[in-house]
Formats: C-alpha cells, sequence, structure tokens
C-alpha cells in the first residue's frame, strides 16, 4: 500500500489487488522506524482512475477478438497493466495518532509520503492498546477478521445507548443480548417491550429453560401487573392522570383534594373513587372531566381492589438486584394503557432509585416515542441518569429520537440503512463523522453493526453479532408460510 493524499482528518491509499482490505479495517501508517503512526480506517473503496484506464480498458475489451494475429509484449508488462488496472484507493479517516505509544485522538504529525509503511492493524490490538481491561467482559460478535468482540460490560453503565437500523437487521437481537449480558454481569434490568419479543428471553431456541429461566420476569399489564391504588402514591397517580390521561389543571386540583379525602377515611379503592366522585361537590365540567379519566383508568384493567391479585413491582424490582431482567410486555396493550403502564413504571423506579433501595437500572425501550411523553426524553438522558436509570433507545425510525439525545448518546449500535433520509439524521447526530456513517451503514449486510462510542473505546468497529440461544417471540405474522 501507498499513501497517495491527505486532506483535513481523511487519508487515502493506494492499495493493490493482492492486500485485503475491507470496509471498516484499522490500518497503521508508520514512519520509517515505527515511533509514530497514524491510525486510519477505511471507509470506502473505490478503482484507483490512473490517467489512460479508459482507452487502455476500451482496448483490451472482447470487440477486438475477431482480430487475427499474435499478442507481443515484449517488454512484458501486460501483468503490470492488469494490476494497475485493479488497483484500488482507499479513502480512510484518521482516528488517532500514536506517538511512541501514546495514543492521541488528533492528527498531530503528518507522515512522510515517500517512505511511509502501510500495515494492517488488527482491531483486537488496536482496543488493547488502550490499555482498559475489560473487567466485566461482553461478547457482541465476531469483527470482520473473524476475531470475537469482547467489550466491557461497565462502558454501558451510567450512559445512554442508541440502537438504531432499519427493519429486521437485528436491533431487537443485539438488545436482548445486551440485556442477557447485563443479567449475567449482575445488573438489573427492565425492558420495555413492544411486540413481546423478549418473553423468551428464559428458555433456549428449542423451548427447555436456560440459564437465565428464574432470572426473567414477564410482567403483562392487566394480567399478572395489577395494582391496588394504596400501592400508588399520588404523585405518581397525578402524573398518570396529567401526562398520560391530560387532565386539566382545575380538575387535577380537585382530584388531588378527592385522593387526600380517601386517604384519611382510609377507603382508597377503585369502588371508593367512583363513588366519591360521582357525590363530589364541584363543577359539573370538573365532574365529568374526571369521570372520563376514571372509567380510562377502569377499563385499562391495570387496577384491582382485591389486594391478593396486587402485583409487587417493587418487590419485582428488588429481586433483580442482584441479576435479572423485568419484561413490561406490552404487545397487547392498547395506546392509552400503553401510557398509564409506563408512567406508573418509570414512577416506580425513579422512587425506589432516589430512595437508594435500587443502586442502578438498566431501561431497554423499544419504539419508545409510542408510550414515551416529550418531556420524558430530556428528562431520561439528563435528570434520570443521575438516579441512576441508564436508559437504551432502541428503534427503526431514527427521526423519532431528536437530535440532541444522540448527542449525549455513549454508544450507538448502527445497522444498516439505505434510506438518504434516515442516514443523514443518523449521521448528523453521530460523534463519529458523517461519511463514516454514511459510507459504512449503507453497506452493512443484516445482522452487522457499525459500534460506535464507549464500548469501543471511540474506534468505530463492524461486527456481525453473536448468535443467540433464546426462543425467538414476537415474529412478524405471515399470510404466504
Ligand atoms: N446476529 C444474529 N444472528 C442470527 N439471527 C439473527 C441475528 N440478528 C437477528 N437475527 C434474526 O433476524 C430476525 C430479525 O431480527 P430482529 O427482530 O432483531 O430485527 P429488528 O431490527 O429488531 O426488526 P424490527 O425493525 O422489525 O423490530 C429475527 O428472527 C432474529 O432472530
Ligand atoms: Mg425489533
Amino acid at each position: 500500500m501507498r499513501l497517495y493524499r491527505k486532506e483535513g482528518t481523511t487519508i487515502q491509499i493506494i492499495s493493490y489487488p493482492h492486500e485485503e482490505v475491507q470496509k471498516g479495517t484499522y490500518l497503521t501508517v508508520e514512519d520509517r522506524n515505527g515511533a509514530n503512526s497514524l491510525i486510519v480506517q477505511v471507509i470506502s473503496i473505490e478503482y484507483a482512475n490512473v490517467p489512460g484506464i479508459l482507452e487502455e480498458l476500451l482496448r483490451s475489451c472482447e470487440g477486438y477478438s475477431w482480430v487475427q494475429g499474435e499478442d507481443l509484449d515484449p517488454l512484458q508488462i501486460a501483468t503490470q497493466v492488469d494490476y494497475i488496472q485493479d488497483a484500488r484507493l482507499l479513502t480512510c479517516k484518521i482516528r488517532a495518532t500514536n506517538h511512541s505509544g501514546k495514543l492521541i485522538s488528533t492528527c498531530s504529525w503528518l507522515p512522510p509520503r515517500s517512505s511511509a509503511i502501510i500495515k494492517r492493524l488488527p482491531i483486537e490490538k488496536l482496543l488493547t492498546q488502550t490499555n482498559v481491561k475489560n473487567a466485566i467482559p461482553l461478547n457482541l460478535g465476531e469483527t470482520t477478521e473473524k476475531k470475537e468482540l469482547v467489550v466491557d460490560a461497565r462502558t454501558l453503565d451510567g450512559g445512554l445507548n442508541i440502537i438504531t437500523g432499519k427493519k429486521g437487521t437485528g436491533k431487537s437481537h443485539i438488545s436482548k443480548l445486551l440485556t442477557l449480558g447485563l443479567v449475567r454481569s449482575g445488573a438489573p434490568v427492565v425492558v420495555l417491550d413492544l411486540n413481546g419479543e423478549y418473553a423468551g428471553l428464559g428458555r433456549n431456541a428449542e423451548g427447555r429453560p436456560n440459564e437465565f429461566h428464574h432470572k426473567v420476569s414477564i410482567l403483562t399489564p392487566g394480567e399478572n401487573l395489577k395494582l391496588t391504588l394504596g400501592q400508588l402514591r399520588l404523585s405518581v397517580m397525578m402524573t398518570i392522570l396529567v401526562n398520560a390521561l391530560s387532565l386539566p389543571g382545575t380538575s387535577a386540583r380537585e382530584f388531588r383534594r378527592i385522593w387526600r379525602f380517601l386517604e384519611e377515611k382510609g377507603a382508597l379503592s377503585m369502588l371508593e373513587l367512583g363513588e366519591t366522585i360521582k357525590n363530589w361537590k364541584c363543577n359539573q365540567h370538573v365532574r365529568d372531566a374526571l369521570f372520563s379519566r376514571y372509567h380510562t383508568l377502569l377499563g385499562s384493567g391495570l387496577f384491582t381492589d382485591d389486594s391478593t391479585f396486587a402485583t409487587s413491582l417493587e418487590n419485582s424490582l428488588l429481586k433483580t438486584r442482584v441479576g435479572g431482567a423485568i419484561i413490561i410486555n406490552l404487545r397487547d396493550t392498547p395506546t392509552v394503557d400503553r401510557l398509564i403502564v409506563v408512567e406508573y413504571v418509570l414512577g416506580r423506579l425513579v422512587e425506589l432509585l432516589s430512595k437508594r433501595k435500587l443502586r442502578a437500572v438498566f431501561l431497554l425501550a423499544e419504539e419508545a416515542h409510542l408510550y414515551l411523553r416529550e418531556t420524558y426524553w430530556n428528562d431520561i438522558v439528563t435528570r434520570m441518569r443521575h438516579f441512576g436509570l441508564f436508559t437504551t433507545f432502541i428503534t427503526n425510525q431514527p427521526d423519532t429520537i431528536r437530535e440532541n439525545i444522540y448527542r449525549q448518546a455513549d454508544n450507538l449500535f448502527l445497522f444498516n440503512f439505505n434510506n438518504e433520509h434516515d442516514l443523514e439524521t443518523v449521521s448528523r447526530a453521530s460523534k463519529v463523522d458523517v461519511e463514516t456513517v454514511k459510507s459504512v451503514a449503507r453497506d452493512l449486510p443484516p445482522y452487522h453493526c457499525l459500534v460506535l462510542g464507549k464500548a469501543v473505546k471511540d474506534f468505530p468497529v463492524v461486527i456481525r453479532v453473536r448468535y443467540l440461544d433464546v426462543q425467538v417471540m414476537g415474529r412478524t405474522r405471515l399470510f404466504f408460510s
């Protein structure tokens, strides 16, 4: 390989046909004594457009086969010409500079063009160069060099992760892999499962219980997730009413009074609540507003007056303190009820975290825009992070996540996109340069992703996500089998 050009943080390298490189491959460009080097990543591979190549190609094309005669090549240059025709031009991004073993993330040195030595840099070696030991190993899959990529689970701690890519590329799969990796490392995980896909995590592909069987509990609202009003704090109820059910201010104030009244009477139940609203002295519009919300709550099937049917989310959460996952199955839950459940679960989580009953919780949210209210997004990435709620958003519509949220992401798992608009959204918002995202993400095959961020020490790495022996649920139902 030969160094050809450098422009800003981009360098171009000429590579010969026998040299094996792929998009995502890392190379080092060293000086002669190897004291300094640039660490660069190939982001695009083109033919080298040498002057006269078009003419040469036209001359050697099949159309001339009718010409009778013998091919003479006294100077033996035909193979050379073929070699030049097949030469490739690699566009690479500079990721770091190595000054006598010390890595600097900027490009502060220019290699000599005439004598630079260019070599492949195995990803395994690159990631060990940064001197961070994998304290809690988490195997994500294979790199393009067919070596395992094991990251440190601690890099997912305290942060925000985003998994995005077009439909069916394997986003939920990697999110399951992260869930089980975290559970194995002793972390508590809560999954907001929109399609009922995570229910099989406790079983292997044949349906037999696996090592996580007792660590995964599935809570379905209305079935095994039911609450009594006594379990709810007024503040959580108010958030449900105001945010999920859009209860106006005056009515909310009246509801507060009713709640306090029932609390003092020791009669906090759905039945009593209904009766009290009916007989409460207040404006008719307020009563109507309260009644309609009451019926929505009643219709959700989430509330019960019989404490034997009630679920203690607190107990389930406390059990996950030594590693466990709670899957909130939102599959058959109508939109309004989804909002109620999510408000309740998040309210409860924040309460337990702020009382320090739980150290931290990893929250995985699939297509969060369908049940997370506007104001939660920023809250989750700023305020809730300090309480110890670390979120992973999973979506196939990147524009449902706002740009400022992408910027705060500590890790981004980017699967294939070929839609220009989606690529544009992700590339504008991620920490890595636009060209890398656009050029690499467009060509990712299914089950392959580009990992960006802390997990890979800010060196973008392409991996094929590891197979997971768990029962696959929530497949798209088809008419033609
Ligand atoms: N690394 C992998 N190895 C083997 N199978 C995989 C892998 N990743 C995904 N799959 C399979 O591919 C199918 C689609 O994957 P998955 O459901 O994770 O995609 P998705 O991106 O979440 O799709 P959607 O956008 O529809 O939610 C699943 O049947 C899954 O089991
Ligand atoms: Mg999915």
